[in-house]
């Protein structure tokens, strides 16, 4: 009999794990506390941007005309235990305010909700971002409320989804890393996940330590490459070099690799800089936070790209922001996104207009959610329009559509030609050549 899951939080994680369980053929039933999310989900619709997830869901939900139907929502925590095989736990971890730490209150109250509720034989697997040590403490506890006791098992498998491509990486993983404590749930996770491994992608079994730590160490494996190229881009800077060019040189190298090298304003969203933060807290935690010093650098060479993006900013404003206009060219923390979460984009809009310059956004899909973080800055409904009359524009996230501007239109509404690339994505020559002063991080001024 073919198993029945339940995905526990609809977020980003959560909706598009359910969906892409309800492709690969099985019936899902997803969970959230949230009613007006639910709602959303059960007409079919993607409470965030994200490409494909839409189409996905509706092929699927139940009740929209032509799905398959296998994938219901619900917000009764007695219907999931009644129903599921297999729980997936998808709750946010985010970073407990004011501090390093990350925030368990929610995969616990989840635990504490499910656990009482099953009666019959199930397989709890956590999918949140968690300190290492978390999935033996929750199998603890499982174990201790779960009324059919020894038949109710607890995996780990975390998960490497990134925005903007969840639905691939989520049908087509690079790889499944599972952490088990003997039991059935190696099996039961095969069968989960059999497409996929069918289809060549690789089953890492490793135990819960080791599979909640894969998840730190790949994150703060890709913080740390791009803060190495940003750190290369501060030397460019002040040698004179091209760090683009340099990145370019040194990707040629296969072991290097050319991904992640990136310089710019760094990085942001919801998982690399807290990941990276609960990683040092919990090393701290376990006596062994002189291993993770490093990642502190690595912070602090990210925070530094965002001041300094602040700095080139009032430098090209003449030395002082008061009574300058600035249009700022993205807000989310990457293309294709709407995800405004700790993104560099915004930060340096929101400091720049807290020093002083009228600021003025606009983001392809971002501006709902930066309107609502950022109510004070501007927000225009194109391009042009926040570039009308600015005296810098700054180029914050790199939008394809952001590369296909034309600069000499641009040129035209603009006070002053100074633009200032923060991705390191736009074609210098041609803003040059429309007679824009071009200045980008880590690149030489010609
Ligand atoms: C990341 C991980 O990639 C993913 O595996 C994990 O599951 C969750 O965290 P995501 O947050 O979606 O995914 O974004 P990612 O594509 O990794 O980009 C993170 C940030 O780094 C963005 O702000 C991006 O602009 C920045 N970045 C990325 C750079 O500044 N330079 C680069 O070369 C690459």
């Amino acid at each position: 009999m073919t198993l029945k899951l339940t995905v526990i939080g609809t977020g980003y994680l959560g909706a598009t794990h359910a969906a892409a369980m309800a492709e690969l053929g099985f019936e899902v039933l997803g969970l959230d506390v949230d009613p007006a999310k639910i709602e959303t989900l059960r007409a079919g619709r993607v409470p965030m941007y994200e490409p494909g997830l839409d189409e996905l869901l509706a092929r699927h939900v139940e009740g929209i005309e032509g799905s398959t139907g296998r994938l219901r929502f619900t917000t009764s925590w007695q219907e999931v235990a009644g129903f599921g095989d297999v729980h997936f736990v998808c709750v946010n971890t985010p970073q407990k305010h004011g501090e390093y730490a990350c925030d368990m209150s929610y995969v616990d109250s989840a635990i504490d909700t499910l656990a009482p509720l099953l009666t019959r034989p199930a397989l709890v697997v956590g999918k949140s971002t968690v300190p290492v040590g978390s999935a033996a403490r929750l199998a603890a506890r499982v174990a201790e409320l779960a009324p059919a006791g020894d038949a109710v098992e607890l995996a780990w498998n975390p998960e490497f989804l990134r925005e903007g491509f969840a639905v691939e990486d989520t049908l087509r993983p690079d790889r499944i890393v599972v952490g088990v404590r003997g039991g059935t749930a190696e099996k039961v996770l095969r069968e989960v996940y059999a497409k996929p491994v069918g289809d060549g992608t690789p089953f890492v079994v490793a135990d819960y330590a080791t599979a909640e730590l894969v998840k730190n160490a790949a994150n703060s494996f890709l913080s740390t490459k791009i803060s190495f190229i940003n750190a290369m881009a501060e030397v460019c800077e002040a040698a004179g070099g091209d760090v683009v060019k340099l990145a370019e040189a040194i990707g040629h190298d296969d072991r290097i690799g050319r991904k992640f090298l990136r310089a710019g304003i760094g990085f942001g969203g919801g998982c690399l800089p807290k990941d990276i933060r609960a990683f040092m807290a919990r090393a701290g935690e376990l006596g062994a936070d002189q291993a993770l010093t490093f990642l502190r650098e690595v912070d602090s060479i990210n925070m530094r790209r965002r001041s300094h993006m602040v700095e080139l900013t009032r430098e090209a404003c003449g030395g002082a922001f008061l009574g300058k206009r600035v249009a700022v060219l993205g807000a989310t923390f990457k293309p294709d996104s709407d995800d405004v979460r700790d993104s560099p984009a915004l930060n340096v809009a929101g400091q720049i207009h807290l020093q002083g310059a009228q600021v003025t956004v606009f983001d392809p899909k971002g501006m709902e959610n930066a309107a609502r973080l950022f109510p004070t800055l501007a927000y225009a409904p194109t391009a042009l329009d926040a570039v009308r009359g600015a005296h810098a524009v700054l180029h914050l996230t790199e939008w394809k559509q952001f590369r296909e501007l034309d600069p000499a239109q641009l040129a035209r509404v603009a006070a002053e030609r100074v633009v200032l690339d923060g991705r390191n994505t736009l074609d210098p020559e041609r803003w040059r050549e429309a007679g824009w002063t071009f200045r980008a991080m880590g690149r030489p001024n010609a």
